[in-house]
Order: C-alpha cells, then structure tokens, then sequence
C-alpha cells in the first residue's frame, strides 16, 4: 500500500493521506535556523543546538502521535465549524489532502467544504525564521466568511529542561505583544539575549500567549475554545505556557484567493542593547523589525523560496545520473543527497527518533556522514573536520561526541571507543579526494581544545594512526575498548544493573578483548594515511603505514579468520566471537564487510569466501542482517547487542549502515549484480509499495529494518539521522557506478547489473563537468575510457590541462 508518489520533476515526495503509519517528516532550514516538519505540520524548530535553543514545543511520546507544531486552523465564520488543512489537529475529513516534502520546504494542503488552503513553510537561505505561506481560496459559488488561526506553543528554550523541571518553568514564561507581533521573552531578563517572535502579515483581529487562554481548560489542540468562538482573547502569560496565536478574518468572494504569511523567528540582541529604552526591560526591537518587515512582504517572501529553490538545485546538479532503474536514480540525484545534508546538519540529534535532548554530534559519526556531503559544501565540510579534530585528546583518541554550541568534547561519554580515530583519517581522506585542497593538513588544531596545543591536522591523523598500535591485544589484534563501530558490542562492560550505560560503564582492564573490525579498519585507514603522506613527500613514512597494515593483515590471517568468514572479535576471557565455534553469534557482518571493502583477501579466495557466507547466512530480502544466530538472551560479556530482543537493532537487526560496506565489498569482487540488489534491498523508494510494512519514510533510509528473528521483519525505524545516509550515497555512486574521486583525479570504474545497458553521469569535479556515458558490451567490468574522443590509459581521468570547464568521457564496459 502507497501513502503517496514521487514528481521526480519537482524533487517533491507527495503524501496523499494524511494517516501514513508514522509521521513522514521533512527538516528546514540548511544553516543555523532548523525545523522538523511532519505530513501534518507536526514538529518543532530550534536554533543550532535542539537541547539548549528549542523554540517550540513538541513532545515526542504524545497521543495521538505527532502533536504539537506549525498548525493553522480554518473557521467558517458563518456555521461555526473550523478544520485544520493539515488535518491535525482537527483531524476533520479532508478533500483533496496533500503534503508535498521537498528541497527545505513543504506545503501542506486541502479542501474543506469548498475552501482550499495551502501552507507552505521554508527557512530563508541566511536567515534565522522560518516562514508559512498560507494560501485560502473560496471555490464556493457564495462569498465565505471565514478565520483564520496560527499557532505555535514556545518551548522555555531548554528542551531537557521544559519537559521536567516545572516548579521553576512554569512562573518563568514572559511575553510582549507589539504591533501585533508576539514576542517569546523567557529569561530574557537575565541571562538570555536572544528571543523568539510570531509575526503575520494582516492586521490581526486579536492574539492570545496564554495556552489554557486559547485551549479552554481541560481541552487539547484538537478543539481549541478560542477556535470554537472564533474569537481569541488577548490573553498575556505569566508563568505557565506561553504559546502564540494570531487571528485573521477574511471574506472571500466565490473564485478569490487570499494570502497571509506568518513568521516565526529567531533574533539575538548585543548584550549591552538588550534593553530599549536602557534600563527598561523591554525588548530592543530596533534590529528586529527590519527583518520581519522584509519576510512579511509577500513578494520578498516568494524571492526568497526561488533563492532557496535555485541553492538546492546547484547543490544536486554536482551528481546527476540516469540509469536503468528509477530507485537509483531518484535516491542518487535528489533524496539520498538530501539526507546527507540532513545529517550533516543534524547529526543524530533531531528527528522523529532522536529527541534532539540527547546526543551531540559523534565523532565517528560525523566523519562518516563526510562522504556523503562532502561534494556539496566542501568548504562546511573543512570546518568540521577541523572542529571535529580540535576535540581529539593528544593520545589521539577522540571524544564519542561533541556539543555543537560549545564544540567541546562531551564529559559524560568521554573517549575509549578504538574505532573513532581512524574515521577521522577517512573523513580527511574523502576532503582531499574530493577538493584536492592538501592545505588542509598544515591548518593549526589543537588537541582538546586546548590553546597552545596546536599541531597540523596532518599530526592529528599520525595520531590516530598510532593509537591503535599502541592499544594491541595479545593476538597483535586491536583492543575494542568501549566498543567499535557497533556502539552495543561491549566487552569491557559486564553490566548486570538496570540502567547502567553499557558504553560508560567500563569494569575490566580492556586488555584483552579485541576487534577484527578495527583491525580491518586499521588497514583501510593505513593505506589511506599511507597515500597522504607520499603525496606530501614523506616516504618513509608511507613506508611504514604500509608495513605496519601488512602486520595488521597477518594478524587478521592468523587469528581474524574463522575458515569461511572473519571473525568478528575476542571477548575478554578471549575467546572468539563471530565463529563457528560460538552457539549465538556465529557470523557478523561488520568484519566480513569492512575488510573485504580494506581490501583483505581478495588476492587469495577469502573475500569471495566472506562474501558468499554473508550471503548465505546474513542476507534477507529486506537487507543484510548484523548477525546470526540472534541472541536469544542476555550475554553478561556481550554487553548492549544482548540487550535487544532478537532482530532489534544491533541484535540481528538489519542495520541499514553497515549494509554498503558489503555492497562496496562485492563491487570490488566484481560482482555488480550482487552489489546493487543489496542496494536494492534497502533502497527506500524500492520499498515504497510494502509501505504497510516498512512504515517509515520511503524517499529517506531508516537506521534499521526489523531482521528475519523478529515478528516485524522487514519493518523500518530510525528514519533520516543515520550513516547509512552518508554510505549508501558513497556505494552506489563511488563503487557501482564507479565515478571514484581520488587524490589524483576522477577514477571510472563501474561494477554494474549485467542486464543494465549502460548509463550516464553527470560530475561536477574539482570545478570542471565531467559528462559521462557508460555502455556495456560485454558482461565483465573491464573499462575502455576516452576523453572528449581520445583513449586514455587505464581508468584516471585527469583534470584538463588547458583550463576547460567541461569534458566528456565515454567508457566501454566488456
Ligand atoms: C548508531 C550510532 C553509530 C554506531 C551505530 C552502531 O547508529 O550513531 O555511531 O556506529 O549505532 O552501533
Ligand atoms: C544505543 C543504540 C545504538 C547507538 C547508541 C548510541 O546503544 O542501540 O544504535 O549507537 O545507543 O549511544
């Protein structure tokens, strides 16, 4: 069952019900000002940082679901029925219900009794509002006398604390109404310089900040009081919920159209002009004004969408491919691309499933999500790295997360988990390839922080190396410490008290437990290291990254493989986990994955080897499983991964982020045909018809698909902020496709479907259009490549020497 469709055209996914089988939700805003915005106006908006600048409310484990958000309420002034056009909250029966999800915008929309309306809600490019452009049209053959309400309830600012500590919040809430315009001014008194405001374009008919003023009590959003009278009260908060409401009147003659814009914005005030006049404690409005006289004006609000459109359509014109397959296409020009900027913006913190309280942005995370939009804003791209790297310790270990309004490494999860360091050398890696700005590696970062303790980034990543050869455990295999990329595999930790942290809570040495992972990892991030320092001239050091993954590659032969597969670690009475020999447990992807993509066995059968087991014992129609047999109970020595109940998360579940790591491993076995039905599987838009089952959204990957042991197999959760955003776009482009950035120049090397006759690119690399063609004469990947009609050697294609700006490379697969 389909909840809606794809106009590829207008780079829009169009719901056309309103109750999808969890809200479908888009974000606005691309720079400082953000929103999440659901299928029906559900969400909230903050600035920078979702915990500690949270603008509205919203709370998460509401019923019914997705309550609280940008909502505006229609009332036929003549009967006294009012609708939502969003359908919640009213929730009355709509016609012609749509949601339109696009590029940082989306419009909401439907008819009631005659009366279309539409909202359309975006966040200018550079400013810090958002604005809802609403749209009412009389199809009536009489004149309608209608209302129109917006509201918005305002969060106290700090999320954590407006969900609990009410004895103090609810005598703090303070407003001012000027001109109609709502002011937020909630500790604004003291330590605040910034607030909120809720503007609209007409002269209003009255207002109300008080919430119990306008719901009536004992009421929800679904049936105001003021909304039933049609008529708000005027009402100013003290204390309690401070919210906004604006009310209009429109008559309407049969066939016209009205249009209102409302903002809703954020401002900042100097801290010694907060005030006007000076010693007042009334809000300085003198730089505010100006900005919501602009956005006000309809014509400006309307250049300001086209400016938006037209950054959008720069950003995705850098990778335009047509292939054989609509799924690919779709989610490799527009929606997986999108959701790579979604979570370099977001990280893991806001979204339908990360409350936005919880986390900072993950070193390791945030690295990996590099890959992914590292094309679109390189020079964005450069400032994370550099304040990810300013939070490495000098040991060269890394904090897990970061807070992005202080940029410090977060106390509370603090370091010890041994996988981190080595993605930032992959996350500086795919800058170079991609900008060829080696400058990069001389900028100054300090080591946590501190001031004077500035290296090179280059020194950062020697560093990263290092920490792992001096963390090796007694097979000369890296020790796990807290955990690796699997965040839930923790071997340190034999926690039997409810609630402990399985990742804080270290309680053995960690000198025994080792990750095959990591090692894999290591070998991958060596060689990488390795191909920086030889284009900086330092050989011997090349040399010796070299070497040392040569050892590590004799570790993983002697004692990380397990006959059919890798295994995937020792635990910390070492032994083996992720081997025939375990009951549960017996194969993981993670290892197999990562060291066929680091290259490790393919010259000798033992890649082919992991494949085929993953293959045979991990795959599912719906994705790739973490593990089999799922445990079935709780592994004191395991840690977290028991913890899940089987086919859950890291438990068996189909963990959508590794998934391309086996993608990337088959298309370098050469297998296109197995790598891109791996892609397939997981492929959102591909699923889009079971969309019963998946539930999530499918024009974004989910975090997870329930695997084969749960009772839900195949269903999708954690949508949107997930690495598999940042690695799906990296297989499908870099490794099937083959349009491979390196150091030097533009590799193509497709690894293709066999059935597929071929396909074009377009890449924008490094400043110049590459227009790439593909076709495939024979079933095999060998390419033939020429470049504006000359053949070339091998698969490089180089920069043009004599300055053009456009090239085209047409390659013959056999
Ligand atoms: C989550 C974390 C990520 C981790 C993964 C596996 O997605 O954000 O850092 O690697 O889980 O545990
Ligand atoms: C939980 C999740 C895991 C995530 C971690 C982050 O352990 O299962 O996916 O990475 O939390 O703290």
């Amino acid at each position: 069952m389909k909840y809606g469709y794809f106009d590829d055209d207008r780079r829009e996914y169009v719901i056309t019900r309103p109750d999808t089988p969890l809200p479908w939700i888009n974000y606005l805003g691309c720079q400082a000002y953000f929103g999440i915005i659901s299928n029906t106006a559900g969400g909230y908006s903050f600035y920078r940082d979702a915990r500690l600048r949270r603008l509205t409310r919203y709370r998460y484990n509401n019923v019914p679901m997705d309550l609280g958000g940008r909502y505006v309420y229609l009332r036929d002034d003549d009967s006294g029925e009012y609708w939502s056009p969003s359908w919640q909250p009213a929730r009355r029966e709509l016609k012609d219900y749509s949601c339109r999800h696009g590029m940082g915008y989306t419009t909401i929309g439907s008819t009631y009794n005659g009366i279309e309306a539409e909202t359309r809600y975006f966040v200018p490019l550079d400013e810090t509002l958002e604005i809802w452009q609403l749209t009412v049209t009389n199809h009536r053959e009489v004149a309608a006398t209608l209302s129109a309400f917006s509201t918005i309830e305002f969060c106290l600012w700090d999320a954590q604390d407006d969900a609990t500590n009410f004895q103090r919040n609810l005598n703090t809430g303070q407003v001012e109404v000027e001109d109609g315009v709502i002011y937020h001014k909630t500790e604004y008194r003291e330590r605040r310089n910034h607030f909120a405001y809720f503007a609209c374009s007409e002269k209003g008919e009255g207002f109300d900040t008080q919430r119990e003023a306008f719901l009536g009590r004992y009421r929800g959003w679904d049936q105001p009081a003021a909304v039933e009278a049609g008529q708000l009260t005027n009402s100013v908060a003290h204390g309690w919920s401070p919210i906004g409401a604006h009310h209009v009147k429109l008559v309407l003659a049969p066939g016209e159209t009205r249009r209102i814009v409302f903002l809703l914005g954020y401002h900042e005030n100097p801290d010694d002009e907060k005030f006007d006049p000076p010693g007042s404690q009334t809000i300085n409005k003198k730089t505010v004004k100006p900005v919501i006289a602009k956005y006000l004006d309809a014509d400006r609000a309307d250049a300001a969408f086209d400016r938006l459109h037209r950054y959008w359509e720069s950003l995705l014109g850098i990778l335009e491919v047509k292939t054989p397959d609509i799924h690919t296409n779709r989610m490799v020009n527009i929606w997986n691309a999108y959701q790579c900027m979604a979570t370099f913006n977001m990280s893991r913190s806001a979204s339908l499933f990360e409350s936005g309280i919880g986390r900072g942005l993950g070193f390791r995370d945030s690295n990996q999500d590099l890959l992914g939009f590292v094309h679109m804003v390189p020079a964005r791209a450069r400032e994370r790295i550099l304040d990810l790297a300013a939070t490495q310790l000098p040991t060269g270990g890394a904090y897990h997360q970061y807070q992005p309004l202080t940029k410090r490494g977060n106390n509370d999860i603090g370091s010890g988990f041994n996988d981190d360091p080595h993605w930032l050398i992959l996350g500086v890696s795919a800058y170079l390839k991609e900008t060829g700005d080696w400058s990069i590696l001389d900028e100054p970062v300090p080591f946590d922080n501190e001031p004077g303790s500035e290296a090179p980034l280059y020194e950062h990543l020697r560093r990263s190396f290092s920490y792992t050869l001096d963390r090796l455990g007694p097979h000369r295999l890296p020790l796990i410490g807290r955990a690796d990329w699997n965040d839930c595999l923790n071997l340190n930790c034999f926690s039997s008290t409810p609630g402990q942290s399985f990742q804080t809570t270290t309680n053995k040495d960690g000198k025994v437990a080792e990750s095959v992972f990591i090692a894999g990892l290591f070998v991958h991030a060596a060689h990488e290291l390795a191909a920086i320092a030889c284009r900086r001239g330092l050989h011997q050091e090349s040399e010796h990254c070299v070497a040392e993954a040569a050892k590590m590659e004799q570790a993983i032969a002697q004692h990380g493989w397990d006959g059919e597969w890798f295994l995937r670690a020792y635990d910390d009475f070492g032994a083996p986990i992720g081997s025939k020999q375990c009951e549960e447990g017996k194969i993981f992807i993670e290892s197999n994955g990562y060291c066929v993509l680091a290259g490790i066995g393919l010259d000798d059968g033992r890649a082919a080897k992991a494949m085929d087991a993953v293959g045979k014992y991990l795959a599912t129609k719906h994705g790739i499983v973490v593990q089999q047999p799922a445990f079935s109970r709780y592994y004191l020595n395991l840690g977290e991964i028991s913890s899940y109940p089987p086919g859950y998360k890291e438990n068996a579940g189909i963990f959508c982020h590794v998934n391309p790591w086996v993608m990337i491993a088959e298309a370098r076995l050469g297998r296109g045909d197995k790598a891109h039905d791996y892609y397939t599987r997981i492929n959102p838009s591909a699923r889009e018809e079971i969309g019963d089952l998946h539930r999530c959204e499918p024009y974004v990957y989910a975090q997870m698909i329930a695997g084969k042991d749960a009772p839900t197999f195949g269903e999708a959760k954690n949508s949107w902020l997930t690495g598999t955003a940042a690695w799906n776009y990296y297989a499908i482009s870099q490794w099937i496709l083959g349009i491979r950035v390196t150091y030097d120049g533009l590799e193509i090397a497709p690894v293709i479907p066999q059935s597929w006759p071929g396909f074009t690119a377009r890449r924008v690399f490094r400043g110049v259009v590459y227009n790439i063609a593909i076709e495939r004469k024979g079933a095999g990947n060998r390419i033939a490549l020429t470049v504006d009609g000359a053949p070339i050697e091998g698969n490089l294609v180089l920069a043009p020497r004599d300055g053009r700006r456009e090239v085209s490379v047409a390659g013959v697969l056999t």
